[in-house]
């Protein structure tokens, strides 16, 4: 078997750089996160291969109902949402998602003009993944004619930028930011980011945003605490990712994990609860722990749709147009991009 580095082609060297930048970067946040009162860990570490895989793998379950609306809502809605775009746009997805939930869109889209589509992401495997669902399945295919995939490998905004650039002459962009990864965001930082996608629009522009809607708490505590404890693998997962990437030393065994509902914030938080008292490092830093206190992991804000409403007037959009799944309350809201003040 041919060893791994061999079969990877070297990064070229501003990607090389870029990649370094972002580990050291990702380094400050986790040194700074753990010296807070508060333990905080970024949620980005929850998402490295094992952690992608048991992502995926929650979305099936019973209990987890957000990856299952959005893909209803898109799949009963396609051809609503086209028939409110110009004819000709250029179709760009920030986190590539599944082909699975996208393809509707994209086929609806593509029966009036062939159309390009940039996902994004930082993954490589992802995109790859994307453009295969995309591509495979022979009966699929059909759907995918006039659809012209090129996957933007790095972040969200750097190359949003590059695929705005990549417009034709009257052509509008449709940016899709579904699966409610906005819900991860904190508040504030939420709308600074929908407007910083608004500066690099133009009007007539458009986004399509899928949000998780508000919800009974119990209902939320059985999504992120499931019987089957595949989310508390996916969080503790972080650990052996921050173990091995991030020099830390944290026995996986020591930590339970925990969903609670922060009803003033809106907002369910994954935590990992040291079970006794630790002594840990990760990042170059010494970390005690008492018995019971948490590392808190990740915040999934839930929303109303008149709370959207005001998220997009706030960030230079106007709403268009929100659809609500009937079982799992979740709506996917079409806005066009306005003048921003
Ligand atoms: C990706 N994101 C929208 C998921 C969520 O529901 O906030 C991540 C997740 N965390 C636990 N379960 C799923």
């Amino acid at each position: 078997m041919m060893p791994l580095a061999a079969k990877t082609p070297p990064l070229p060297r501003p990607d090389r750089l870029a990649r370094a930048a972002a580990d050291t970067a990702l380094m400050a946040e986790i040194r700074a996160g753990l010296a807070k009162p508060q333990k905080e860990l970024p949620s980005r570490l929850l998402y490295d291969e094992l952690g992608t895989a048991l992502f995926e793998a929650l979305t099936l379950l019973p209990e987890y109902g957000l990856t299952r609306a959005d893909q209803r809502l898109l799949e009963q809605q396609a051809g609503a949402i086209a028939r409110l775009l110009p004819e000709r746009v250029l179709v760009t997805e920030l986190g590539s998602g599944s082909g699975r939930k996208t393809r509707p869109l994209l086929a609806a889209v593509s029966r009036r003009a062939p159309v390009n589509y940039f996902p994004i992401d930082v993954s490589a495997a992802a995109l790859d993944r994307c453009r295969r669902e995309l591509l495979a399945e022979p009966e699929q295919a059909a759907d995918s004619r006039g659809i012209h995939i090129v996957g933007l490998e790095g972040t969200y905004l750097e190359k949003l930028r590059e695929a705005v650039r990549r417009r034709q002459p009257g052509e509008a962009v449709l940016v899709l930011f579904l699966g409610s990864t906005i819900g991860n965001f904190d508040r504030g930082a939420a709308k600074i980011f929908l407007w910083r996608i608004r500066s690099l629009l133009r009007r007539g522009d458009f986004l399509l945003l899928g949000a998780d809607l508000e919800k009974p708490a119990a209902q939320l505590l059985a999504a992120y605490a499931d019987a089957l404890g595949i989310t508390a693998a996916f969080n503790l997962n972080l650990l052996r990712h921050l173990n091995r990437d991030f020099g830390g030393n944290f026995a996986l065994e020591s930590f339970r994990h925990q969903a609670r509902y922060n009803a003033p914030a809106r907002r369910i938080e994954m935590h990992l609860v040291a079970q006794i008292p630790l002594h840990c490092r990760a990042a170059g830093l010494e970390i005690e722990l008492a018995a019971g206190e948490t590392i808190w992991t990740e915040s999934s804000h839930k929303f109303t749709p008149a709370g959207l409403r005001r998220m997009a007037a706030a960030s230079g959009f106007r709403p268009v147009a929100e659809w609500r799944d009937a079982e799992w309350p979740f709506c996917e809201a079409l806005w066009r991009a306005e003048a921003q003040s």
